[in-house]
């Protein structure tokens, strides 16, 4: 584990402001106060944005998962990016312009001569296109209306008609072992030979905007029987269901909007910013999956499924609407007439046609009931109850209170059932059982009054001094193993600092989850700003009372257990001035 000195990673963290850093993870955070206050990234709740974030203590929390850190906890937390703590560093150190020279041990490491490959492969690709071997590809782009401006703009390129130019040209620069692993050569019967022959080539970039596969286009004869798309297989670096195409390009737009738009394919991608939508990414699959879903959820708080309009885009919707319910949010729909995929249709309806559809989608609940009404008759009383049934449990899934009001009132009119039967039937229902990921949102469990001072004197340690203090000189022992240990770590970060800061507290712990999860824990709770001195000594209080009790019962178990009687005079002896000195302590003011 490399190792940073205190000071350095101090001046990393400080180099950078929290709010930004989480802002620009695609957390959308709005100012209350002194602070900055939004939903969750680490739980799923879409009613209560209890997760706090303070531009003055560099740290973030949240008030029901009780997830607290600092900037680098937030990117070692954060399940997109999952850093590790060196990562993590470098990559505040890079935010802030700090230079700092470390060799990342990740989990996995890369071999970062993958990403050069395809850098260099790109070139060449997108050379092909733009010198002779080019005029047929360009000539069936600019037939689908993609000229040079767009060429460029989404670095598109040929793969010509040859069996292993890149290989030859790249094993130059490259170890044969190297192009294999990067999926741009392969190995056959016939030896190795490149992966894509004469087809167009979209390159498909990694979250950060690296190109990391292909997705080959057939130009040439298109009723051949060969598929369609040829996409570069999953490589250390390529995860197709793990990115978004379009992702780095949009993610400002769609952040600045508060709206992103979710595509099937990337031609629909490249046909909306040729219209000037640009705030859109593909899945270049069928439905989302959930690491997808997860990456959509925190590009914008409105999400629009704009699939294609065919029965395949349909099911695709229906499904991708349930991976998003399933993470507590809740997407709208565009559908989109005569089977047409967004690319089809602006070609066929125009711009403006377009963008009024994208301006009018419908919710939820409106698609799913119009998909489950599709095969159905309601004038046969059988299939009409059938519907009502599939109908409620839909609704069962959705937390939205308006929309379930709404629905209910669109079911009664559209069946003539009474909204009291449909109401009555959708509480009958037993509660969805939620699939996600165990949502790690703690039941509050009930402490005792001995706990619940020790958490209190410890929330307070946190961040004033004076707490630590009095730790120092009253407390002679915490009861729970737990608070022990922190409240040990912060007397021993004072010694050494003469101070707390939170932030930098946290630093200290990077190796310590357990206590860090007892940080969040404590400094979660809801307890008022300016303490007393005196308040911080009813609480030592309570605590020096628990520990006259344990004191006094250890004594009493020795007494039972003593055989002689002078042993056992002395030892009720002891208890006894035990208790006479808690009497005095418990009424001290
Ligand atoms: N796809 C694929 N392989 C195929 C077909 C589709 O990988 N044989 C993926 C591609 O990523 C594509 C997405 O699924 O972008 C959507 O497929 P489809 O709707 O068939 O493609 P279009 O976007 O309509 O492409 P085109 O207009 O070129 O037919
Ligand atoms: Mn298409």
């Amino acid at each position: 584990m490399a190792y940073f000195p205190q000071e350095q990673l101090k001046q990393i963290r400080e180099s950078v402001n929290i709010v930004d850093v989480i802002s620009n993870y695609g957390i959308k955070l709005t100012k209350k106060g002194n602070n900055y206050v939004g939903f969750c990234p680490f739980h799923t709740d879409v009613n209560h944005p209890a997760f706090t974030v303070s531009p003055d203590k560099q740290i973030y929390k949240c008030f029901t998962c009780e997830k607290t850190g600092n900037v680098f906890d937030f990117l070692m937390e954060d399940k997109i990016y999952g850093m590790t703590f060196p990562e993590a560093v470098k990559a505040v150190a890079d935010m802030g312009n700090i230079k700092i020279d470390i060799n990342i041990p990740t989990k996995k490491k890369v071999n970062e001569n993958l990403y050069k490959i395809y850098e260099d492969a790109n070139k060449i690709y997108q050379n092909n296109i733009n010198n002779a071997y080019g005029t047929k590809a360009k000539e069936y782009l600019l037939k689908r209306g993609i000229d040079d401006e767009i060429i460029k703009e989404f670095g598109i390129g040929l793969s010509i008609d040859a069996r292993d130019i890149i290989l030859k040209s790249l094993s130059k620069k490259y170890d044969l072992k190297e192009l294999v692993e990067a999926k741009i050569v392969s190995k056959n019967e016939y030896g190795t030979v490149d992966m894509y022959h004469s087809r167009i080539m979209f390159p498909l970039w990694n979250l950060d905007g690296k190109i990391v596969g292909y997705s080959g286009r057939k130009y040439l004869d298109l009723n051949s029987d060969e598929a369609k798309y040829i996409n570069t297989s999953d490589s250390p670096i390529f995860k197709k269901g793990e990115l978004l195409y379009n992702y780095h390009r949009s993610r400002e737009e769609c952040r600045s909007k508060d709206t992103v738009i979710v595509m099937e394919g990337f031609m629909d991608v490249i046909a909306a910013y040729q219209v000037g939508v640009t705030n859109t990414v593909a899945m270049m699959g069928t439905a989302v999956t959930r690491k997808q879903a997860n990456l959509v959820r925190r590009m914008a708080s409105k999400i629009i499924l704009l699939f294609d309009g065919d029965a395949a885009g349909a099911k695709a919707t229906m499904r991708s609407i349930d991976e998003f319910l399933e993470l507590g949010v809740t997407p709208e729909v565009v559908r989109l007439e005569d089977n047409l995929d967004p690319d089809e249709y602006i070609k066929k309806y125009g711009k403006d046609r377009f963008i009024d559809k994208l301006n009018h989608p419908i919710n939820i609940m409106e698609f799913k009931l119009n998909y489950i009404k599709q095969d159905k008759n309601l004038s046969d009383d059988v299939e009409k109850a059938n519907y009502v049934k599939e109908a409620i449990d839909i609704l069962k899934n959705i937390d939205n209170e308006y929309l379930i009001e709404l629905t209910i009132d669109r079911l009664a009119s559209e069946t003539n059932l009474s909204k009291e039967f449909i109401k009555s039937k959708l509480e009958n229902k037993p509660i969805k059982e939620v699939k996600q990921e165990k949502v790690e949102v703690k039941i509050k469990e009930n402490k005792s009054k001995y706990e619940e001072a020790e958490a209190s004197l410890l929330h307070y340690m946190l961040e004033n001094v004076e707490a630590i203090m009095v730790y120092n000189d009253y407390v002679t022992n915490i009861r729970t193993e737990k608070y022990r240990f922190l409240a040990r770590r912060i007397l021993q970060f004072y010694k050494e600092h003469g101070t707390i800061f939170l932030a930098d507290f946290l630093d200290t712990l990077v190796d310590d989850k357990e206590v860090i999860k007892v940080v969040g824990e404590v400094s979660s709770l809801k307890l008022k700003e300016d303490v007393t001195k005196k308040d911080l000594l009813e609480y030592v209080k309570v605590i020096q009372d628990g520990n006259y009790l344990d004191a006094i019962e250890d004594l009493e178990n020795q007494m039972k257990n003593a055989k002689d009687v002078i042993e056992k005079a002395k030892l009720g002896e002891e208890i006894r001035k035990l208790r006479v000195r808690r009497m005095k302590d418990v009424e001290w003011n």
